[in-house]
């Protein structure tokens, strides 16, 4: 049994499909802040199989426990958290309780559970302005944004805790941009709001929920002027923590259990470019202006996907036409999201 905090949320519910599929009991944790339980009824109808779904806050260490206790997990994959790096500027404090009180109160119920076997979801975030490219997992960390610092400060509690015990089995993953979705049209990004992030944004463009794409910023030192990105595939992602696990579970106390590793696909691309896929794959028109820089983007971000490679054996095998096609169909399909009207 694996207990999936946060697994309503899209990179969480792509998760549990896979978990399922292979084979895997899955018990979700989710108190539901940024997702929706129907994308757990939809995971059910992609597996044909049942998870259990427990209601709650990782921030609540009585209720964690309970969790773990009632589910009999074997490991954790923590995905609960918030992620929307303007909101981590205004409103910091939140970052904090949710992101880094919300896992401490994880591992101390770990703890108490005796449950020593973790996959955290980190990002790519906590490299900050990259001073050398592709970005390896030694690129020194220099989180821009308080939600890229508590992403950091997890990263060291979690690291700091393997020290102090080393028969604790984490790993650390840092995703770069993931995007698309299941390729049932069932499940993807649904974002509240107006979308801050790319491909959420030039889906609903493409779908006629918004006018026109702002590109931030056309005077980088890219290809194109556009920034570029190292889009991942949520569902090759979602297969990387499949592959976590598998590490995890051979992973000795002698060999070093505190695994951090890069999750792309090594390629970048530009905004302009994800704009001429999208178009292709939905056969929309996706009107765009060009518009002054985004305050703390940066020119370019891409992976170093080696250690993966080399650890997990795991590699991204979808492609940016995929991805696009992907987040289209489910797009298409659910115009408004989990949410109909
Ligand atoms: C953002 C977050 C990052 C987070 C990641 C999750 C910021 C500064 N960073 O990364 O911490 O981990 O999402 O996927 O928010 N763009 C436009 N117009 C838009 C939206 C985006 O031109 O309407 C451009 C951006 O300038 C950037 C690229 O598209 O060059 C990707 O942007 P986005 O999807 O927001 O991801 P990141 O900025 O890489």
């Amino acid at each position: 049994m694996i207990l999936v905090t946060g697994g309503a949320g899209y990179i969480g519910s792509h998760t549990c499909v896979e978990l399922l599929n292979a084979g895997f009991d899955v018990t979700v944790f989710d108190n539901f802040c940024n997702s929706s339980p129907e994308a757990l009824i939809r995971v059910e109808q992609i597996t044909r199989k049942k998870l259990t779904l427990i209601t709650g806050d990782c921030r609540d260490r009585g209720a964690m426990i309970k969790a773990l206790k009632e589910s009999q997990a074997s490991a954790v994959i923590h995905f609960a958290g918030l992620k929307a790096v303007g909101e981590s500027v205004e409103n910091p404090t939140i970052y904090y309780d949710n992101n880094v009180v919300g896992t401490l109160r994880l591992i101390e119920a770990m703890q108490e559970c005796q449950l020593k076997t973790l996959v955290f979801s980190s990002s790519a975030t906590v490299y900050g302005d990259p001073v050398k490219l592709p970005l390896t997992e030694d690129h020194p960390l220099a989180p821009t944004n308080p939600y890229g610092r508590s992403k950091k400060m997890i990263e060291e509690m979690l690291c700091d805790l393997y020290q102090s015990d080393h028969s604790f089995k984490i790993a650390i993953l840092r995703y770069f941009n993931p995007v698309g979705a299941h390729d049932s049209g069932l499940i993807g990004e649904d974002p509240r709001g107006i979308p801050n992030n790319l491909m959420p944004f030039v889906a609903q463009v493409a779908v006629g929920r918004q006018e026109s794409l702002s590109v931030w910023g056309s005077d980088y030192p890219t290809p194109d002027g556009t920034g570029v990105r190292d889009y991942i595939h949520v569902v090759d992602l979602a297969l990387g923590h499949l592959k976590a696990l598998e590490a995890l579970k051979i992973a000795s106390e002698k060999r070093n259990s505190c695994l951090t590793i890069n999750l792309g696909t090594g390629q970048g691309y530009s905004v302009l470019d994800v704009v001429r896929a999208y178009e292709k794959a939905s056969k929309k028109n996706i009107p765009y202006r060009i518009a002054p820089r985004r305050p703390g983007d940066i020119a370019s971000c891409y992976a170093d996907p080696k250690r993966a490679h080399d650890v997990l054996g795991w590699q991204a095998k979808l492609g940016l036409d995929e991805m696009c096609a992907n987040s289209w169909h489910w797009q298409s399909n659910n115009p408004t999201g989990y949410q109909q009207n």
